[in-house]
């Protein structure tokens, strides 16, 4: 008998595909990354990712053959063209990337189209959160700015706090600090949340915005290292930072950017910029680690220092789009390995899609949660100052997307996150009260950006310009009708949106 069974077992171990992982596919992957190593997602620093993640995943499917072609996703456009262009051959089963949101939104739009997935580690913005139509295959694979803002609202639940003043460094290019406050704005509309864009180039009256924002509780900030500083040093001569507002700032992806040291310039204002600092809180992502991941950082820190980069002396520290794009060939491979279980294949973009959401799996660094709308869940961090002499930060809060909880760390001093005007001015429910709309505001400007977006890339399909410098009218509060707030955010970007084009 023996003879007989051992090559019947053998056939069973090859050719069963419900027995072993040994589903056998060629898998074309097309990732789109820019060059520029100025970038923390550029090709050179990522690349080494995927290819880790692609040797790995060779002992769990050793069926599975990447074909991986990387594409470079510099000049606006290109991304798209290169999709457009290469899929009159073949078209890809896999696209990674792109991160910025422009490129993605275009590219994104096209494979939703022709049904074929793309996971992105970037793609932040809130208008891709609408999977329905136009993003029906995007997953991200890195916590969007909408559940960055999650952050933001729990806290705003905990101490009770009422009113914001957003204020967004806009550099009209990639934008990314107007869409990362955009998803606090977009969450928060049931608190009274006002906003000042504040230009790259042009000056900014600092002392005028606190004047004209005085009953506001919080402010929360996003924008370059050096406006940051001018802004607080600003603050605290006016004697701001004594309590009487709450200060945030929002960095999530350059850890070199923050914490201990972030206020010093080597110049006279250091000390009074460290002491304003102390009212700075900064909301990050939350960082785990875990065994592999030293092996992993490791080999990312060689293959970056093998290229020998110039001007690149952070491009060690693994960030969150690097992880991400490891993360995702995982996440694809475990979706197209169930797909193909339940007898469905590569070419079925939709079912593979269907696979990676609603999921969690182990991603490089820890646990990846994607929601049941293909986003993944997030954690954050919250950092203080806790030492004041010596100018150190620790993290004193972390949140939990996964259950909407805080976890307060022992360097927490419930005092910090204490308004002290509260004490003495008594609260004026009033104002909080009288500017809800009810409109359903904060889904409309998700539209809105989407049909904005959406209409930029099919203008800029025609009249491709990269260089475009504009001015947005800066709002006034007095002539403007309270009713205007909410749509504040959603005219900026019409208007800016539509002078790109
Ligand atoms: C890379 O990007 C930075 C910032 O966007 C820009 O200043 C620089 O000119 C770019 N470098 C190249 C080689 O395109
Ligand atoms: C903080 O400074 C502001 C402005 O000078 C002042 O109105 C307020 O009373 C001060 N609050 C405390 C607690 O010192
Ligand atoms: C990260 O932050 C540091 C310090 O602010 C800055 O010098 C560097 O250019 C930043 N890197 C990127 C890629 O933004
Ligand atoms: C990482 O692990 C691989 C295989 O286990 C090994 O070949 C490699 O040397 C390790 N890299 C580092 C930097 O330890
Ligand atoms: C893809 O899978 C879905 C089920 O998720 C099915 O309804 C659809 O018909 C399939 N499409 C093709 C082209 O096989
Ligand atoms: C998501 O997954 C959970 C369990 O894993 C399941 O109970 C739930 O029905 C799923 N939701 C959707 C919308 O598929
Ligand atoms: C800042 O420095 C202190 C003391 O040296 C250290 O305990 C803390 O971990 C540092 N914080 C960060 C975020 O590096
Ligand atoms: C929430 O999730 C985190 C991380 O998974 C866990 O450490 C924490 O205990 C959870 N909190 C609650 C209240 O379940």
């Amino acid at each position: 008998m023996a003879p007989f069974i051992q090559p019947f077992l053998i056939f069973l171990v090859i050719f069963n595909p419900f027995i072993t992982n040994s589903f056998t596919e060629e898998i074309e992957v097309l990732v789109f990354l820019p060059q520029n190593d100025s970038f923390l997602f550029s090709h050179a620093r990522v690349a080494p990712a995927i290819r880790y993640a692609q040797d790995r995943l060779k002992a769990e499917y050793p069926g599975f053959h990447f074909n991986i072609h990387f594409e470079n996703s510099d000049l606006a456009n290109h991304a798209l063209f290169t999709l457009a262009d290469r899929s009159c051959n073949l078209k890809p089963d896999l696209i990674l990337g792109p991160v910025r949101e422009y490129e993605a939104a275009g590219v994104v739009r096209l494979a939703s189209h022709w049904k074929i997935p793309v996971i992105s580690a970037g793609a932040l913005a809130t208008a891709f959160k609408n999977k329905e139509t136009e993003y029906s295959h995007l997953t991200r694979i890195a916590p969007s700015y909408v559940k960055m803002a999650e952050t933001f609202k729990a806290m705003f639940e905990h101490f009770t706090w009422k009113s914001a003043l957003l204020l967004i460094e806009d550099d009209m290019k990639e934008r990314d600090c107007y869409f990362t406050l955009e998803g606090v704005y977009h969450l928060m509309d049931d608190y009274n949340v006002e906003v000042e864009i504040i230009h790259e180039q042009a000056p900014f009256n600092i002392e005028e915005t606190f004047k004209n924002n005085q009953d506001m509780e919080v402010v929360i900030i996003c924008a370059g290292a050096d406006r940051i500083r001018e802004i607080m040093l600003a603050a605290h001569k006016q004697q701001l930072t004594n309590g009487s507002y709450m200060f945030f700032n929002v960095d999530l992806f350059n850890a070199s950017s923050y914490g201990n040291g972030s206020w010093k310039r080597e110049d006279e204002f250091d000390d009074d910029a460290r002491q304003a600092y102390a009212s700075l809180n900064t909301v990050t992502l939350l960082r785990t680690v875990k065994p592999e991941y030293e092996n992993f950082s490791m080999e990312m820190k060689r293959s970056i220092e093998g290229l020998g980069l110039y001007d690149c002396n952070d491009c060690g520290n693994v960030n969150m789009f690097v992880e991400g794009f490891h993360d995702a060939l995982v996440l694809y491979s475990i979706a197209l390995h169930e797909g193909m279980k339940n007898g469905y294949s590569k070419t079925n973009g939709t079912e593979i899609t269907s696979h990676m959401w609603n999921r969690t799996f182990e991603g490089i660094a820890g646990q990846v949660s994607i929601d049941v709308n293909g986003d993944r869940v997030g954690d954050f961090s919250l950092m203080a100052m806790t030492n004041i002499e010596a100018g150190n930060y620790e993290v004193v809060v972390n949140y939990f997307g996964e259950n909407k909880t805080f976890q307060l760390l022992p360097a927490f001093n419930s005092d910090h996150f204490t308004l002290t005007r509260r004490k003495e001015v008594p609260k004026k429910e009033k104002e909080v009260e009288n500017h809800s709309c009810g409109l359903g505001v904060s889904a409309l400007t998700g539209v809105t950006v989407g049909a904005v977006l959406g209409a930029l890339m099919l203008i800029a399909f025609y009249f491709f310009r990269k260089n475009y410098r504009i001015t947005i009218q800066r709002r006034t509060r007095v002539e403007e009708p309270e009713s205007m707030k909410h749509h504040q955010l959603r005219e900026d970007s019409i208007r800016s949106n539509f002078s790109a084009a």
